[in-house]
């Protein structure tokens, strides 16, 4: 069996790239606003690097992002005040929360709160109940970018057996409803999760297959079918090991760290067709997402 061919989402995240900053010099040349403002509360050093990539993610397309600090103490009631002066203020088109958030707030109740108009992580319940209905505006970034992987690469989804393993709000479950989007083209998802019980026999009948647990090493060769298409959307950092399960060190002498997805890469790319790299699969386009939707927004906004 030959190995599978790489599904390249990096080369994807590039071109999408360009065809986002061009329709933002677009929306400008036609006086639109396009202004994504990011709200963090409190101090984080992980949210201080994703906020400083995100950042540079929107000025290559040469969107204006915005990042508004509020104290730790800022109660719910404050948060609430704010995000309305967002939703309230023409001059920005997109909201992003950033987590984590301090414990005195309620991120479920934020995010409700955001207009479903200025909403680009697709997550308000106005947009996730348009995604049930077929008549997605914007939805969320990760399944959002699977679903954009396969498109370009030319897969057909119609009637396929599909099994997405992971039921979170934020990957498993909308991915079932993107996969189910079609009236008359869709495919014919399964959905897993921690109670289902062999999950083997779920997915060696897979012809397309999505892992979203968080768990390196979940699926491995044996549970996936001659010929499969596998998009691993885990991203997991497990200790790098040398061939004799020995640590390998950095340069300080600690012990390195690698990112690796929940699918056995070296197994699984024996039996698939098609396979996502982890890194590099779905992860960059997860921002090309963001990315999206905050120009979607922008360009419906009045
Ligand atoms: N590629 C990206 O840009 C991107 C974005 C978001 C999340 N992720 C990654 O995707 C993974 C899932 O993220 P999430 O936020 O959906 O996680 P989550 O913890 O909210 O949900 C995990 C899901 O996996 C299921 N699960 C856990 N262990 C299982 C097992 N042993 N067998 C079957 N199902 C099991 C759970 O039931 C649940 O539905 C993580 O590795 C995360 O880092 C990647």
């Amino acid at each position: 069996m030959m190995a599978a061919k790489l599904l390249d989402g990096e080369a994807l995240a590039a071109t999408l790239k360009e065809k986002l900053k061009a329709k933002v010099e677009e929306l400008k040349s036609k006086g639109k606003t396009v202004v994504l403002n990011a709200v963090q509360v409190g101090e984080n050093a992980a949210s201080r690097v994703y906020i400083k990539n995100q950042k540079g993610s929107c000025e290559e397309i040469g969107l204006t992002y915005e990042l508004k600090e509020l104290p730790a103490e800022t109660t719910q009631e404050e948060l609430d005040k704010f995000i309305d002066g967002l939703n309230n203020d023409p001059n920005v088109t997109g909201i992003i929360l950033q987590m984590p958030v301090p414990k005195q707030i309620d991120a479920r109740t934020v995010q409700r709160r955001i207009s479903p108009a200025k909403d680009v992580e697709g997550m308000h319940p106005m947009n996730m109940g348009n995604l049930v209905f077929g008549d997605m505006k914007v939805g969320p970034c990760t399944p959002l970018g699977a679903m954009e992987l396969l498109k370009a690469n030319g897969i057909d989804l119609k009637g396929k057996e599909t099994v997405v393993v992971g039921h979170s709000e934020i990957v498993g479950k909308p991915l079932a409803l993107m996969l189910l989007s079609s009236m008359n083209e869709s495919a014919t998802p399964t959905v897993c999760h921690i109670a289902t019980q062999d999950l083997a026999s779920h997915t060696k009948r897979a012809d397309l297959l999505f892992v979203a647990c968080g768990v390196p090493g979940l699926v491995k060769g044996d549970m996936i079918k001659d010929g499969a298409i596998v998009v691993d959307i885990g991203i997991n950092r497990v200790p790098d090991l040398d061939k004799d399960g020995n640590a390998v060190l950095n340069k300080k002498g600690k012990p390195k760290k690698k990112t690796v997805g929940d699918v056995v890469f070296e197994e699984a790319v024996e039996k698939a067709s098609m396979i996502t790299p982890v890194p590099g699969g779905v992860g960059p386009l997860t921002v090309m997402m963001l990315l999206q939707n905050t120009v979607s927004l922008a360009e419906a906004a009045g």
